[in-house]
């Protein structure tokens, strides 16, 4: 039966009758060593673990109800939001003992739902969609199930799914070579819950793989709302660095850093040296030290770091406890945790290094002139 459409004033009780289900079960291998102890959403941006933000923007969008499909290091969300009350939520833990994939980790909630309608979202993707607009879309369009999508200039990364003139999804392509059209999926979905419970139980299934094309397969009515609200995937060293910059300088949006944004976020524990510079964007964490006249920019630098004096820092990630030696140059790298970069060291492009390795002074270098 069509749900009559809600208007502008009742909108949030769409949200307060529709369950949140966040997957945040994959291993998060792009940003290892990042990874290698901190499950992805739970890595820090802005200040907070990047799930944080999502929680309270379902929470803003008037969701109470969430459930979290875990399995690799399941316990640390637990032990970090506890029953969610903090947040104004009434978070459920699903854990997965062995990895059941997107569909099988949206079926294995399926006995905590507590409404027909479910909105599940990747736990990796930074937005700033409207989430009341995507559940109208649905509504009004008597889906069954509806995907947020996007357009963006390299579709072969994500799912690629076309829509026809009336937003009706024709096709879903994982991750293909020769995608045709350049409207991807953003990762958030809503399901009539009659839908999850036809996804098989207990074994792995795909929702991007199998659990869509099944249901287009059989003519399900499948739509798309499609935005140009900000939109980030936090997969990789690059794309964290950013989305992390981008909220705090506002770009991109939170509830939970509204009105703090500048060119850096520091915790105010961290001590940070007269003519220490630090730009784009840039998080400080707990406990860190800058040294006068270091440079860091764009860059999200955790709890208890050392930077010392003159060291340039740029686009990259220094994992807590690390230390990066004077006059050392960084760009576009990932420090692991407790990691020492001597003075001098210059880490370009890509560069990981593993937590605990120590590199001494001047013992990696780029040019022979420093
Ligand atoms: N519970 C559970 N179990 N969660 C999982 C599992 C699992 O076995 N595997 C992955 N996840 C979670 C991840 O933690 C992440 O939050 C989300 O599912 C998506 O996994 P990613 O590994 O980040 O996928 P992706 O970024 O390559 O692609 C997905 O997201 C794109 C948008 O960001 C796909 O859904 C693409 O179609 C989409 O375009
Ligand atoms: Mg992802």
């Amino acid at each position: 039966m069509k749900e009559p459409t809600f208007s502008m004033t009742d909108i949030s009780s769409l949200a307060a009758s529709t369950d949140a289900v966040i997957l945040v079960g994959g291993k998060g291998t792009r940003l290892r060593p990042l990874t290698n102890s901190i499950p992805k959403p739970m890595l820090p941006v802005a200040g907070y673990p990047f799930l944080q933000h999502l929680l309270a923007r379902i929470r803003a969008a008037g969701m109470t109800h969430v459930v979290l499909g875990t399995s690799f290091k399941a316990e640390v969300f637990e032990e970090f939001f506890g029953d969610g009350s903090e947040l104004g939520l009434e978070i459920e833990y699903v854990v997965e003992d062995e990895p059941l994939g997107t569909g099988g980790g949206i079926r294995n909630v399926y006995d905590h739902l507590r409404h027909d309608r479910v909105m599940v979202f990747n736990g990796d993707v930074l937005g700033g969609t409207d989430l009341n607009a995507v559940l109208q879309t649905h509504v009004d369009h008597d889906a069954e199930v509806t995907l947020h999508l996007l357009q963006v200039a390299d579709p072969r990364a994500f799912g690629c799914v076309p829509t026809d003139a009336d937003g009706r999804v024709s096709a879903f392509l994982e991750k293909t070579e020769d995608p045709p059209t350049d409207q991807i999926n953003a990762g958030c979905y809503v399901f009539q819950r009659e839908i999850i419970a036809e996804i098989p139980a207990g074994k792995p299934v795909s929702v991007e793989r199998e659990v869509f094309p099944a249901l287009l397969d059989r003519g399900a009515r499948v739509f798309g709302h499609v935005d140009q609200a900000y939109w980030r995937d936090l997969g990789t060293p690059a794309d964290f660095v950013r989305g992390s910059s981008d909220l705090v300088r506002g770009i991109a949006p939170s509830p939970l850093v509204d009105g703090r944004h500048g060119e850096s976020l520091v915790d105010p524990s961290a001590a940070v040296a007269g003519g220490a510079l630090l730009l784009g964007g840039t998080v400080v964490g707990r406990g860190t030290e800058i040294g006068g006249g270091a440079r860091v920019d764009t860059s999200v630098v955790l709890d208890g770091v050392v930077i010392e004096a003159g060291a340039t820092v740029e686009r990259c990630v220094i994992a807590a406890g690390a230390r990066i030696g004077a006059r050392a140059h960084l760009c576009d790298a990932v420090i692991g945790e407790g990691a020492v970069i001597g003075a001098r060291c210059e880490l370009n492009g890509g560069a990981r290094v593993w937590p605990g390795v120590q590199i001494p002074d001047g013992g990696l270098r780029f040019s022979s002139d420093i």
